[in-house]
């Protein structure tokens, strides 16, 4: 009971997207949560992105974008994401060339508060990470607004990964 009510607590705490509020129950990962990478030269301003040409993306994802991703990926499992690659995130998109997203091979989380908090109870450091540190690290770098809750736009886990079809 108690191990459920603490999931559940750090499900709303992650349900917070402001990100303003305190936390109820300290999650010890908070410490580990990487600063914002600085913006790398080169980077797109707000809302030019969508207006870039492939090539002109592949030479920023190539540059200054790996290097703040690798730096982001790297605060969490330095081991695990030292080698940090296009494949990582594109999966066949990157053998293709094509570096189409999001990428089927990479996990695919439920869609939904239910699928949200299972994850939030069994992965909460993960769902951390991404939420706290991936999804808005990417969104500025891309000069993407991030995910609002409310409005429901705006860049979020699906530019990266597929979500499991509804059950
Ligand atoms: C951390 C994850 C991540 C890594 C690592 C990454 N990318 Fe990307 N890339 C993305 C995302 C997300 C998008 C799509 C953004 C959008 O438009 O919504 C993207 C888009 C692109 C595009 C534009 C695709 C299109 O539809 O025109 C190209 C080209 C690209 N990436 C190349 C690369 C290359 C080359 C590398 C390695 C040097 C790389 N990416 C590494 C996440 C990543
Ligand atoms: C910029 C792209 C990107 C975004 C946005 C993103 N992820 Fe991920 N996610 C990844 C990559 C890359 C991996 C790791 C793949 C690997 O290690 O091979 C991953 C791994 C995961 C995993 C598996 C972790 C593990 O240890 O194997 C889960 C679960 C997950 N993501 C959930 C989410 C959720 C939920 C969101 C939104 C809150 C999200 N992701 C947003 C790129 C992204």
């Amino acid at each position: 009971m108690r191990s459920l009510a603490r999931a559940r607590s750090i499900w709303l705490t992650l349900a917070v997207t402001a990100g303003c509020a305190q936390p109820a129950a300290p999650v010890p990962l908070a410490a580990r949560a990487p600063a914002m990478p600085a913006m790398p030269p080169g980077a797109p301003r707000p809302g030019e992105w969508a207006t870039w040409s492939h090539d002109q993306k592949l030479a920023y994802m190539k540059g200054g974008f790996m290097d703040a991703e690798r730096a982001v990926f790297t605060a969490w499992e330095p081991v695990r994401y030292r080698d940090l690659s296009c494949r990582t995130c594109h999966g066949p998109g990157a053998d293709d060339g094509r570096y189409r997203m999001p990428n089927i091979e990479l996990t695919r989380p439920i869609r939904g508060v239910e699928g949200f908090r299972e994850l939030a109870a069994q992965e909460p450091g993960v769902l951390r990470f991404m939420q706290k540190a991936v999804v808005p690290a990417t969104a500025r770098l891309l000069g993407l607004p991030e995910f609002d809750m409310t409005a429901h736009t705006g860049f979020s886990c699906w530019q990266c990964h597929v979500p499991q079809e509804d059950p």
